[in-house]
């Protein structure tokens, strides 16, 4: 796809030149693909069951620490300096207590990812080590969508899963974020304040949504894993999908 053409503009007109601009406009159609994956559409309709939750938490274990790994790496470096904000974004923890809460104190032999995963993983440890300027692409889907969409998913989790408490939805809370519109609005300026050569900006365009592109990829493969898990379950019929995968 070409992200230039399609970074100059957006519904409302003319895209500026600023990062942040340019990068929700060339990311446009791919959310509202990411959104219309069968396990967005779950969430949608507040389906989500606790085996896709389960799934998508080791998954997201997985994501988050290669992007996190590989920002405390760099994060002195010019291009993510400006972004790096651990105290107040960083999900790793978040995320092993909420494994740590569904699969029990082993729960770190209980995580399975699939090949999707492990692609996203590698990609961010590739670029954390080769071109670290382009970590801002995927810090940005990350962490703008869990402060975005992400908000109003961590709600729908509570109430489809029946969770009478917070716990197992660390990952949806930012205790440190005090307003979450604020605090993207700070976000978009500290992107802006990255000084990108015009090839550096365009490299980070397309990266982001190569980003977009391996979130889908993610989902429709646990959604997958999750089919082939159902199916196995309802040969045995004395089997829960969830007891059929091989870690939960
Ligand atoms: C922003 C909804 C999935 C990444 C937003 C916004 C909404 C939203 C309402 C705010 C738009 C605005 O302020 O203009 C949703 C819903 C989703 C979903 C309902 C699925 C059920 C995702 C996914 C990703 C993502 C899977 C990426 C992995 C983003 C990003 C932004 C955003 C990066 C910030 C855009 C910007 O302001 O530049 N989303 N989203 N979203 N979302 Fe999503």
């Amino acid at each position: 796809m070409d992200t230039m053409k399609s970074a100059r503009k957006n519904e409302t007109g003319e895209v500026g030149s600023d990062l942040s601009e340019q990068i929700k406009a060339a990311t446009k159609d791919n959310h509202v693909r990411a959104e219309n994956t069968q396990l967005m559409l779950s969430y949608q309709k507040g389906e989500i069951t606790l085996v896709q939750y389960k799934v998508l938490l080791c998954s997201l274990y997985e994501i988050y620490r290669a992007l996190e790994d590989e920002m405390d790496r760099n994060a002195s470096h010019p291009a993510v300096a400006p972004i790096y904000f651990p105290q107040e974004l960083s999900r790793v923890e978040s995320l092993e207590s909420d494994l740590e809460h569904f699969f029990g104190s082993e729960w770190r032999k209980r995580v399975i990812v699939p090949a999707a995963t492990q692609r996203y993983g590698q990609r961010l440890r590739q670029i954390g080590r080769e071109n670290p300027e382009l970590l801002v692409a995927h810090a940005y889907t990350r962490y703008l969508g869990d402060l975005s969409g992400g908000q109003v998913l961590g709600k729908i989790t509570q109430k489809s899963l029946g969770l009478s408490s917070k716990e197992g939805l660390s990952f949806f809370y930012f205790p440190s974020v005090s307003s979450p519109n604020r605090f993207k609005q700070l976000y978009r300026s500290r992107m802006n304040s990255i000084e990108l050569t015009e090839k550096e900006k365009a490299a980070v365009l397309e990266e982001a949504v190569q980003a977009f592109e391996l979130n889908i990829q993610v989902f429709d493969d646990l959604q997958k894993m999750l089919s082939v898990a159902t199916e196995t379950a309802d040969q045995h019929k004395d089997r829960s999908p969830a007891a059929v995968l091989p870690s939960s």
